[in-house]
């Protein structure tokens, strides 16, 4: 081959080279052009979080700065549960950040200080729990009821007493028991144990204290009937409410006498996985789509 001919092949193969650059780049380069700012932040956002966050059907996009700021301050919590925490609420102080809660006249209402009940909420379809079980004359929505009733049986078969001392509570006398605790030991630590009106899950009818017959049910944890209580309440469709370890996350202090009625099913995933109802609502209801809303 001669010098020129040399030449001119490699000429030829620069060329090539260079167009099947610009071809190759051509797609890269237009959908960059395409793409919204936004959007490239946001997914940036998004890593910085993991894969996990894509994969998780509760993750909320417009909460991104939410979880990445918890996240900095929590740097020890999984993303998962970054995610979990946030969606709860606990990023912010309780009682700010308050919403309506949803599901009105359901089993999955929650009600807590992110989460409230207007003042003239009254649950449809109240009972009176069977007076051989209750203290006093006690409402309850008629299927938590019924629940509950048939735990006190089968308790008091097995010789435990389960009485029902305080369940639905209208607006106005969670109002007068709040102030009172108020009166009595300031806001500050009335808050950790009483909550305000509106925000009470008695104002539901889905809430039980219970004592046995003897002891105040301020001694409740330490009777045989708790005991039965831990094993055996979520069978008929209860979770203890506020549980020791969880108190950052439910907002209230230890509460062995506060059961809820959530339905067998999910009390018997809420027993097992020792989780919230805050966490359970998170992860499996809000996002639901086919829950009637009323
Ligand atoms: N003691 C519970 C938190 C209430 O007041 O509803
Ligand atoms: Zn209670």
């Amino acid at each position: 081959m001669t010098k020129k001919k040399r030449k001119l092949k490699k000429k030829a193969l620069a060329i090539i080279t260079v167009t099947l650059i610009i071809i190759l780049l051509i797609p890269i380069l237009f959908l960059n052009k395409n793409e919204p700012k936004t959007a490239k932040k946001e997914s940036k956002k998004t890593n910085e979080l993991g894969d996990i966050a894509k994969k998780i059907d509760f993750y909320k996009d417009d909460y991104t700065d939410r979880y990445l700021a918890y996240k900095k301050a929590n740097p020890n919590l999984s993303n998962e549960k970054v995610i979990v925490n946030v969606n709860i609420g606990l990023d912010y102080p309780y009682y700010e950040n308050v919403q309506k809660t949803k599901y009105l006249n359901t089993s999955y209402i929650i009600v807590n200080k992110y989460n409230s009940l207007d003042s003239d909420y009254v649950p449809s379809n109240m009972e009176k729990i069977d007076s051989s079980f209750s203290k006093g004359e006690r409402l309850m929505v008629d299927y938590a009821q019924e629940a509950f009733e048939e735990l006190a049986r089968s308790a008091l078969e097995e010789g435990y007493n389960i009485y029902a001392m305080s369940t639905y509570r209208s607006y106005e006398y969670q109002n007068s028991l709040y102030n009172n605790y108020v009166s009595l030991d300031g806001q500050d630590k009335a808050d950790t144990y009483s909550a305000r009106a509106g925000f009470s899950e008695h104002q539901t009818g889905l809430a039980a204290d219970v004592c046995n017959k003897e002891q105040p049910y301020t001694e409740f944890e330490n009777t045989k009937e708790f005991n039965w209580m831990q094993e055996n309440a979520y069978k008929y469709g209860f979770i203890l409410r506020y549980p020791k370890d969880k108190v950052e996350e439910t907002g209230y202090m230890y509460e062995p006498w506060h059961y809820r009625y959530v339905g067998k099913e999910i009390a018997e995933y809420i027993h097992q996985k020792n989780i919230t109802y805050e966490e359970y609502y998170v992860r499996f209801i809000e996002s639901k789509k086919d829950i009637n809303k009323d």
